[in-house]
């Protein structure tokens, strides 16, 4: 191999302010301060609030991702952002940041899908690991194509077939709300706040034993049921189970979800008025079970994907990528789906969600590609712009071309 690159990360794709210094796959620093507090009371991203915090933090958030990992500016190889998908008002503030450095320090600027970051933050290796690096084999290793990718996060939810190094092809996707969207929104209906996907696993947890959990099939529809102790039994459909093809919805889940919610709110109003005369809402044991619920049947649709492109694709290994992938339930269920196929994921909840980490990743395995297939020279400067690596900082023109908006 030759030279490991390091590169300086940035993304501001949404409510994350993030740069990173990646040395090849090793993640030196990767400084996220969350923008939480501006958004939380307005139940999801402001994009206006998100630039505005985005211009507040990018230029200390570039200088604690240097100091962390030692480096300055100048031993670094190439500075790397995410052009989308994403806020589009979000994402310029960080273009316009990668741009600026690069155009100072004369640095080529690599420019990055977001999603394709978040497909390879499973490889991602901490600064302390033994063998440095040792991933970027796998990663060019011909025998671990094809590869399914599983991406699953609070704006996607996508299965791509990963024919072989960058080469990609996206075989499902959600046809509306993607699976991080529909927790949130179902989260809300229940008080849960935003965003509601980490408390909704964190409940299912906690009491996923309450509730026997059973797929049954009625007319032409799958179901998942719920019984709990107690005797109160829950029904919600899993959309698309018996499509043929690998796409999925969400959004029926969550109008199936709001009618079981306005269901219960109903029967409990009124056991509540003939006791007390008052109301307050669900109750706890509803809201839990009600949490598991929603997770096992986002989570069996997806599964159903998942196994119907293992038979279909024979896949060496499975990528999972996401903030959804932060749920170590997600996780689990898409193993156990895998059985004895590889499944790679990130070390840390922190890459899950959105990260310059993994940005710095796939802009690092783009550039070793590159160099490895081609000789750096300017006769070849078309084919690093076609591949997104700008070796003239100055001509910057092509940047902010509109990027596709998934892989
Ligand atoms: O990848 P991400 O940070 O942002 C996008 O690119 O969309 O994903 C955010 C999504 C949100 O919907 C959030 O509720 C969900 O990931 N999420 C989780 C967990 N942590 C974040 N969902 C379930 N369990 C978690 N622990
Ligand atoms: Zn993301």
């Amino acid at each position: 191999m030759n030279k490991i690159p390091f590169t300086l990360a940035i993304d501001t794709s949404c409510d994350e302010t993030s740069a990173s210094v990646v040395e090849g796959v090793v993640v030196l620093s990767n400084i996220q301060p969350s923008q939480m507090e501006y958004h939380k009371k307005y139940g999801g991203v402001v994009p206006s609030l998100a630039k505005l915090a985005h211009i507040d933090r990018i230029d200390n958030v570039v200088e604690e991702a240097l100091n962390k990992a030692q480096k300055t500016i100048e031993e670094i190889d190439t500075i790397s952002v995410t052009v989308g998908p994403g806020l589009a008002i979000a994402l310029e503030i960080g273009i316009k940041k990668a741009k600026e450095l690069a155009e100072k320090h004369l640095k080529p600027l690599v420019i990055v899908n977001h999603m394709e970051g978040h497909l390879l933050s499973g490889f991602a290796e901490r600064n302390s690991k033994q063998d440095r690096n040792a991933s970027i084999d796998d990663y060019f290793d011909n025998n671990n194509y094809p590869t399914l990718g599983v991406l699953v996060s609070g704006g996607h939810t996508e299965i791509i077939l990963v024919k072989s190094p960058g080469v990609y092809e996206k075989i499902g996707e959600t046809l509306d709300d993607s699976l991080g969207e529909c927790f949130d929104k179902c989260g809300r209906m229940l008080g849960l706040g935003y965003p509601a996907g980490p408390l909704i696993t964190e409940f299912a947890k906690e009491f996923r034993g309450s509730l026997k959990l059973e797929t049954i099939k009625r007319n032409q529809s799958t179901l998942m049921k719920g019984k709990g102790e107690k005797g109160e039994t829950y029904e919600l459909p899993v959309p698309m189970a018996s499509s043929k093809d690998l796409n999925m919805s969400f959004s029926g889940l969550k109008t199936a979800f709001k009618q079981l919610v306005n269901e219960l709110n109903e029967k409990e109003i009124s056991i509540q008025d003939e006791i007390k005369g008052e109301t307050h809402g669900l109750g706890k044991q509803h809201i839990t079970n009600l949490c598991i619920m929603l997770e096992a049947t986002a989570y069996e649709q997806l599964v159903l994907k998942v196994n119907k492109a293992i038979q279909e694709f024979k896949p060496k290994e499975v990528w999972l990528g996401g903030g959804v992938v932060a749920s170590a339930r997600l996780r689990n269920v898409i193993r156990k789906a895998a059985k004895d196929i590889k499944v790679r994921f990130p070390f840390s909840k922190k890459l899950t969600t959105d990260n310059a980490a993994m940005i710095g990743i796939a802009s690092n395995l783009h550039v070793i590609k590159l160099a490895n297939e081609i000789s750096i020279a300017p006769e070849n400067k078309a084919t690093l712009e076609e591949n997104g690596i700008f070796s003239d900082p100055l001509d910057f023109s092509k940047i902010d071309r509109i990027p596709s908006l998934s892989l």
